[in-house]
């Protein structure tokens, strides 16, 4: 057996018998990175055709360095990044054998990409990006329509002249601002795209980049990456009603606009006892809430929503819906009639108190009812802590 001097012996744990004989591993060649999209580069390199490869199978250790350190390992010879790249952009990879953890890794390879020039002063600073869905009212398109809305500060040290542009990518979609908002000097501010190809239930990264053109300066590109559940602008409930049967206060809605299902959502509902200046919130995740009231005062009731975390990472909550009032109205506020402190059990609302339940309703009342009697009772007691 011809044993080369970087070779590696390797013997069988059983019989002490070399088995194979492995050249030590070299690392990858051509190792490149190239950006392939807004906020996007792909990983390259070839394995080392100096390398036997005898029984060993190999594979490639990925270390990023920057922007933000990750490693991973991979038996392809390129791999994709989504990243910001304002910064610049590096990394290193080396042979590693694949199964055999005996096996030493190879050297390390490294490769980077240059963050884009210009002086960190002139690029555009608090990058904010909303979307929002709305219904589609023309059947050829889809049902829902993901609009963007972008907002920034100038650089401090960007000269008057300087003009920002805005694109968006989101999958392989890249589409520029068609409508920008302007500062007093016609400087580009803010984007608003009506329609985009966001997927508004994707689980992709939003890319957002602004680069600039001035004739003083050279205008240095931000990129930053926005997670869709953090911008997501909800949509309140839709179609929000409320009525009142003796003692018994019924609330419906519907979902919002959202290309979400009906099971996706958390709703907390808002309910405001005018005439005492009380409120009470409930969270729940149906489409109706039933509470025992007074009977005798005029209320404001809003409903707001959320993604549930059933569906996908927890976002901020939508605008509370426009206030609708139920009840006699402020003309019967100035009444002495004074409300006892209900008693569990006693005070429910059922038929024995209002005549007349629809076929059906009843039963369904009392569980709610009764479910929820605990925060009925608190909402007359709790003062106001809002408004
Ligand atoms: C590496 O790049 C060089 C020059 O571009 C090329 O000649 C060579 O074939 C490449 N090696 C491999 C393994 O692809
Ligand atoms: C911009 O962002 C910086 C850092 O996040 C913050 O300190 C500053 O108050 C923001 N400026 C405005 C006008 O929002
Ligand atoms: C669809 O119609 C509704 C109701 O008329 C409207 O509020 C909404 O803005 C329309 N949607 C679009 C995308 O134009
Ligand atoms: C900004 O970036 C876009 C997309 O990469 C490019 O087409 C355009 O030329 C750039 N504009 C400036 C002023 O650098």
């Amino acid at each position: 057996m011809l044993v080369l001097s970087n070779d590696i012996v390797k013997y069988s744990d059983f019989n002490k018998i070399p088995v194979d004989v492995i050249v030590l591993l070299l690392p990858p060649v051509n190792f490149t990175i190239k950006a392939i999209n807004l906020a996007q580069v792909l990983l390259h390199w070839e394995p080392n055709t100096d390398q036997e490869q005898r029984n060993v199978q190999l594979g490639y250790h990925v270390k990023i360095n920057a922007p933000q350190e990750e490693d991973y390992e991979t038996r392809n010879t390129e791999s994709r990044r989504v990243t910001i790249l304002h910064k610049g952009f590096s990394a290193s990879v080396q042979t590693v054998p694949w199964n055999d953890r005996s096996l030493q890794p190879s050297s390390w390879v490294s490769a980077e990409l240059r963050a884009p020039p210009g002086s960190p002063g002139t690029s555009i600073v608090n990058l904010t990006c909303t979307t929002n869905t709305k219904a589609n009212n023309y059947t050829h398109l889809p049902p829902y329509q993901v609009s963007l809305h972008c907002t920034w500060l100038v650089g401090k040290d960007a000269p008057e002249d300087t003009q920002y542009f805005l694109y968006y990518r989101y999958g392989s979609w890249t589409e520029e601002c068609q409508e920008y908002s302007k500062d007093t000097l016609q400087r580009n501010i803010a984007c608003w795209f009506p329609r985009t190809f966001i997927n508004s239930k994707g689980r992709d990264s939003l890319a957002v980049y602004v680069n600039g053109s001035s004739e003083e300066a050279v205008i240095k590109p931000f990129d930053e990456l926005f997670a869709l559940h953090a911008i997501d602008r909800v949509n309140p409930p839709a179609k929000v009603t409320a009525e009142i049967e003796g003692t018994c206060l019924s609330i419906q809605w519907e979902k919002p606009v959202s290309a979400f299902p009906v099971h996706c959502f958390d709703y907390e509902v808002k309910i405001y006892n005018t005439r005492k200046g009380y409120f009470q919130i409930e969270k729940m995740t149906t489409n109706t809430f039933i509470s025992v009231i007074d009977g005798i005062s005029e209320y404001s009731i809003q409903v707001r929503a959320a993604v549930s975390s059933v569906c996908r990472a927890v976002g901020p909550s939508s605008e509370w819906s426009q206030p609708i009032y139920v009840g006699p109205g402020p003309n019967l506020t100035k009444q002495t009639h004074r409300m006892q402190a209900p008693l569990p059990h006693r005070f429910i609302c059922t038929d024995e108190i209002h005549s007349m339940p629809r076929e059906g309703d009843q039963q369904k009342k009392r569980e709610s009812v009764s479910g929820n009697f605990q925060q009925g009772y608190e909402f007359l007691q709790t003062p106001a802590t809002e408004a």
